[in-house]
């Protein structure tokens, strides 16, 4: 049994701020089990009772999960003073539901960033003990060798204090500009850039394929989003416990 405030419930589910969620209440709008509650501080069952606003079944979820295919050009924050962020992508009623990107993408990196409103599931894929692997593919300037492949296994200094993990790198094409997969464990501050300067290259072009085993959905096209399924749920919850 889980009761919640009505005006709650209301204003996570996209119908407003506290204020107008409570003057729709006010308005009899919302009807908690057939009966008309008036009340915004009124404590609803949410597994027992049966909301109605507007004569429509509201299906409370507490927790918002989206997938996001983040195109270039925005800022995996919820508001930023110059440039437009991940959020505003979100439609009607995502950009209501407090979402926040779980870690960040640069500016200029594409693909996969997962939005929620679950702190508790953000905090733990990103605490560094949960070394939660992260796989870009890339596109860099100058040729990969298979000594980067060694070097980065060994772990790069980025920091006087810093060292990363052994990092997976896998050539798919070695040319002027080159193609590969590389795989990381932490989340540092341009960390793949950083990582190919190291060597002595640098990246064009970076996109995220994967986080723990959630992969990015071939059919997200870019700047569009989706809810995970049930079975991308999964796929992130060995990183949960
Ligand atoms: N590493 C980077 O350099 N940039 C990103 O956006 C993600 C990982």
């Amino acid at each position: 049994m889980k009761k919640m405030r009505l005006d709650k419930i209301l204003a996570n589910s996209g119908f407003g701020s506290r204020k107008e969620v409570k003057s729709l209440i006010k308005s009899g709008a919302v009807l908690v089990s057939n009966e008309i509650v008036k009340d915004p501080g009124f404590l609803v069952d949410i597994d027992e009772e049966d909301l109605l606003v507007n004569g429509k079944r509201l299906q409370y979820k507490e927790f918002h999960y989206l997938m996001m295919n983040k195109p270039p050009g925005f800022i995996s924050a919820t508001w930023d003073r110059d440039s437009k962020t991940v959020i505003d992508l979100l439609d009607e009623p995502y950009n209501k539901f407090g979402l926040f990107p779980v870690g960040r993408l640069d500016k200029d990196t594409e693909g996969l960033l997962l939005l929620t409103n679950d702190g508790q599931l953000a905090h733990k894929l990103l605490s560094p003990k949960k070394q939660v692997p992260k796989t870009y593919y890339a596109e860099v300037s100058g040729k990969v060798v298979e000594h980067d492949i060694v070097t980065f296994q060994q772990g790069i200094p980025l920091e006087s204090d810093f060292t990363t993990l052994p990092a997976e790198l896998d050539i798919l094409a070695a040319g002027d500009i080159s193609k590969v997969l590389v795989t990381i464990y932490e989340g540092k501050f341009h960390q793949v850039k950083r990582m190919f300067e190291a060597v002595g290259k640098s990246v064009l072009f970076l996109k995220r394929i994967s986080m723990g085993n959630l992969k990015l959905d071939d059919n997200i096209p870019l700047g569009e989003y989706k809810e995970l399924t049930e079975k991308e749920m999964e796929s992130l919850r060995q990183y949960l416990s």
